[in-house]
């Protein structure tokens, strides 16, 4: 072989060398390309999957609702935006929407007694439970004895974070109709008040275990 010959080889394979790298690499963003399809795809079942819709029958405030909701729907979404019982909706907003993951205690509902973050259960798991929401706490025109305490003790500035804290204070004194201040600290540790209202509260919970 001539040197010629050699040269034109070897630029002959360095081409192919580097074509066959290119077409290496066109498959290889390609096949990436098609698991994407097929992953949108999937992402799309999901989506449809995840907003199906289920009848379910909720117990608020002792009364039995039938509600529609999505798999994903919570139970303070049920709540707070309107249970449609054909042309009277009802709604509950005494349970407040604040940080949405169960860290200020804001949306706070009796379930079966136990106090938790509405925002933070799903509406098909309450279902077979007794919800107890702020507005139920009173007996009709009857306020609550921690109601009647908190108003006593003018527990409240914004008063966003108050419905909350009243429901916590229930489910304390469900538990414990005597707690010491340590207690009833303890008992409402997972609700925030951003106005610092917390000596009032503490206050009105312990005039109202007396009452109890
Ligand atoms: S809104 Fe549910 S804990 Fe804050
Ligand atoms: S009274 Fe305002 S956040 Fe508690």
């Amino acid at each position: 072989m001539s040197d010629k010959d050699k040269k034109q080889d070897t630029n002959i394979s360095r081409r192919s060398f580097i074509k066959g790298v290119g077409t290496g690499t066109v498959a290889a963003t390609v096949v990436p390309a098609a698991i994407l399809v097929g992953n949108e795809k999937t992402a799309e079942a999901q989506t449809d999957q995840a907003i199906s819709k289920a009848e379910i029958q909720l117990n608020i405030n002792d009364t039995v609702y039938e509600i529609e909701v999505e798999a994903r729907t919570t139970l303070l979404t049920v709540l707070r935006d309107g249970i449609d019982t054909g042309g009277n909706n009802v709604d509950l907003t005494g349970a407040k929407l604040i940080c949405d993951r169960g860290e200020c205690g804001g949306c706070t509902v009796l379930v079966d007694g136990k106090a938790v973050y509405a925002c933070m259960m799903l509406a098909m798991d309450a279902q077979g439970k007794q919800i107890t929401t702020v507005e139920g706490i009173a007996n009709g025109d009857n306020l609550h004895p921690i109601q009647e305490a908190f108003v006593k003790h003018d527990a409240m500035m914004c008063g966003f974070c108050t419905p909350g804290f009243i429901v916590s204070s229930v489910a304390l004194l469900n538990e414990n109709r005597k707690p010491t201040l340590t207690e009833i600290k303890e008992g409402l540790s997972g609700n925030t008040c951003r106005c610092g209202t917390y000596p009032f509260i503490f206050d009105a919970v312990e005039t109202a275990s007396e009452k109890m």
